[in-house]
């Protein structure tokens, strides 16, 4: 499904402007400059439809990509960028699926935040470390093995963390072959 050309076809910045969900949709979530743009780009293959920057808050609104007629990803922007956080809290509810995405520092409180809403509101997400390539494999492994036990205390079910480098396209085909998402396409 990711050979599919990817298209813009939405830009909202509030929930009642989404596009009507009509195809599967997988949101990228996560704080600000994580990668979640470039992580849209590597999974596509095609760089430079979404856009991305080193500067964090580049990416304003949620912003609606579709993969032909069978796939929606959806870009939103940092925790804490152009919304409060109740209105994107909101929007996040909307969502069908999220995928929470997260660096090698680690888990943030919104991160935890995320991961409570999306349990409660039983959206299906995967968590995925970006970045691996500034860091040694080992390190990846244990900060993997650090979210795995944090959320283990609270939580009945954890997919196992992915782990990717946007840069180096470490990773990125597992995630592209996800079972979890690729399943009913
Ligand atoms: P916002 O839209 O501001 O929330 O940021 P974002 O999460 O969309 O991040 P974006 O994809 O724009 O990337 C932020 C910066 O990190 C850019 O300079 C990217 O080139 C860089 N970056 C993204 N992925 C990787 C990666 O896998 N490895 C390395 N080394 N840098 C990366
Ligand atoms: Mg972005």
């Amino acid at each position: 499904v990711f050979r599919n050309k990817l298209e813009f076809f939405a830009a909202a910045k509030i929930s009642s402007s989404f596009p009507p969900p009509t195809l599967p949709e997988i949101a990228f979530a996560g704080v600000s400059n994580v990668g979640k743009s470039s992580l849209l780009n590597a999974l596509t293959r095609q760089w430079g439809i979404v856009r991305t920057s080193d500067k964090p808050g580049l990416t304003q609104s949620i912003n609606f990509f579709r993969l032909a007629s069978k796939l929606c990803l959806v870009d939103l922007p940092g925790y804490g960028f152009a919304y409060a956080k109740e209105e994107v809290k909101e929007s996040w509810q909307e969502l069908k699926k999220c995928l929470l995405v997260h660096t090698k520092r680690g888990m943030k409180p919104l991160d935890y935040e995320l991961v409570d809403l999306m349990e409660r509101h039983k959206t299906p997400y995967q968590i995925v470390l970006t970045k691996t390539d500034l860091v040694f494999p080992i390190d990846v492994a244990r900060r993997a093995m650090e979210i795995q036990e944090s959320l283990k205390k609270n939580k009945s079910v954890v997919n196992p963390v992915m782990m990717v480098s946007s840069k180096t396209g470490a990773g990125i085909r597992n995630l592209r072959d996800d079972k979890a998402e690729t399943d009913h396409l």
